[in-house]
């Protein structure tokens, strides 16, 4: 690999043996790459606790259709917050429930609030965020379809 530095990093034994079999069970070719997703992980972590940060994620909601007006209620806080929605995926999942994955980006605490006020909706089963990326900085004020 081009361009490293290399460094030296002490550890207990039985530390470095549990850390060893986990790698194995991931399926790791090396110490280095282990360390080094954990590294970027917890780098990770640490921005996405940040409220204002821009983030790219997926919520991912299950509702009963058949409950109240739920259809009509995810339409309209979808359209409202359209440009925090890039797209939807929609499955049916079976004579009751539907699965709905909307791929979005904002804020952390837009996005959070997004999710919440998606699992107040009556009918609405789950609303889980997930965050899968920081977005670039330099692109924070504009639409989703401006993240490449
Ligand atoms: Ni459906």
């Amino acid at each position: 690999m081009d361009n490293v530095t290399r460094i030296g990093v002490s550890l207990e034994p039985d530390l470095l043996e549990k850390f060893d079999r986990s790698l194995e069970k991931k399926g790791y070719g090396s110490r280095s790459e282990g360390i080094r997703d954990l590294i970027r992980d917890a780098l990770a972590e640490e921005e996405w606790k940040n409220p204002d940060q821009f983030m790219v994620g997926t919520i991912t909601l299950m509702y009963d259709h058949e409950t109240g007006s739920v259809k009509e209620k995810l339409t309209t806080i979808q359209h409202e917050k359209h440009d925090h929605v890039s797209t939807t995926i929609h499955i049916h999942l079976d004579h009751d429930r539907c699965m709905e994955i909307l791929l979005v980006s904002g804020t952390l605490k837009e996005l959070q609030d997004f999710s919440n006020e998606l699992m107040s909706i009556k009918g609405v089963l789950r609303s889980k965020l997930t965050m899968a990326s920081p977005a670039s900085t330099h692109m924070h004020h504009i639409g989703p379809r401006h993240y490449k």
